[in-house]
């Protein structure tokens, strides 16, 4: 039986990474800082392993025996003391030492797309790509085999951005920062796992493999104005309330309310990644799947199934 150590497990990809693992028959080792997140990790079929803080020891015992490590807990936004250099830097640092340790061959590293545009254009270059570029050095500077996906949105149930529309459409305004022109490229939750579990499991590439780098896009690159379109229709389909304005709201306002403390919900590098602009080709992480990747509405009609708020059988 395949086993595989999952840091981050109880997240929002990482649940259901783990789902589709266990019904995949491979070994699930599910590592949360504390009860309540191996209990999520429980519910879905994993083992969890309750490890409150990323050090070398503790991690390489949960990681004895696996034949890959998936690292997916890092942060989007510093907030109550926890900072990009503590998190996803230096606990990166820790989950590849404990890999050597352990001598786990292979770990699997979540990014971001537009790290490679770090310095290139103004929404890439902060200090959140700062310490994913970091995370994907500290891994490529190891003797670990190294695979880093480089995520756009990731769509399903409970994320943050469709979430976030569903309830201010419920309100009857979305308030959309500037023209709305800027795009991204948003993949199922269920696409990301896969691809994860693809690249885990997958047969050892042979010694001194160079390091993969698969950005991880769906097919479909869109502008956000139609992304606020299409989940609307979405929305409608599953009997959300979705008669709304739009309201647009200059971007100069957003990154200011950001700063000061959040703009609706976002802090100025969350903010970034919605204005960055980022989309690539999916066809290395199609040709990783083997098959096509779901469509944007298929993404998109899961995801609001799986939201909370008025439907159809609540
Ligand atoms: N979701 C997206 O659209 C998206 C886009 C781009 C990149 N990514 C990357 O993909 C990965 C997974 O994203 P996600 O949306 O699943 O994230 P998430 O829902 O926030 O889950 C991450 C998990 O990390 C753990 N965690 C949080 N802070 C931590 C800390 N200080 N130390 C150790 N563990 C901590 C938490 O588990 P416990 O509290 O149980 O320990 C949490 O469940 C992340 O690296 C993220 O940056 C995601």
């Amino acid at each position: 039986m395949a086993r595989l150590a999952i840091t981050g497990a109880s997240g929002f990809v990482g649940r259901p990474m783990a789902a589709e693992a266990v019904r995949r028959h491979t070994e699930v080792r599910g590592i949360a800082r504390s009860d309540e997140g191996g209990r999520r990790i429980a519910d879905v079929g994993g083992r969890p392993a309750v490890v409150p803080r990323m050090e070398p020891g503790p991690l390489a015992e949960v990681f004895a025996g696996v034949d890959a490590v998936v690292h997916l807990a890092m942060i989007g936004r510093e907030r109550g003391g926890e900072t990009y250099e503590a998190v996803n830097v230096l606990g990166t640092r820790a989950v590849v030492e404990a890999a050597r340790r352990a001598r786990v061959p292979r770990v699997v590293l979540f990014s971001g797309l537009g790290v490679a545009h770090y310095g290139m254009t103004r929404r890439c270059t902060n200090s959140y790509f700062r310490s994913k570029l970091a995370a994907e050095l500290e891994l490529f500077r190891s003797d670990r085999e190294a695979v880093v996906f480089r995520p756009s949105y990731v769509v399903g149930p409970g994320d943050g951005l469709v979430t976030g529309l569903l309830r201010e459409m419920a309100e009857g305004r979305v308030a959309r920062v500037g023209d709305g022109g800027y795009r991204l490229q948003p993949i199922a939750v269920a696409d990301a796992a896969a691809a994860a579990l693809a690249a885990a499991l997958a047969p050892p590439p042979g010694r001194d493999a160079p390091p993969r780098v698969i950005d991880l896009v769906g097919p479909e690159a869109v502008s956000f104005q139609s992304f606020i379109d299409r989940t609307a229709s979405a929305a409608r389909a599953a009997g959300h309330p979705a008669e709304f304005r739009v309201e647009e709201v200059s971007v100069e306002d957003a990154d200011r309310a950001a700063a000061a403390g959040g703009f609706r919900g976002l802090g100025p590098d969350e903010l970034d990644c919605l204005l960055c602009d980022e989309v690539s080709d999916p066809g290395p992480l199609r040709h990783l799947l083997g098959r096509p990747l779901a469509s944007l509405d298929e993404a998109l009609a899961r995801a609001v199934r799986g939201a909370p708020g008025p439907g159809p059988t609540r």
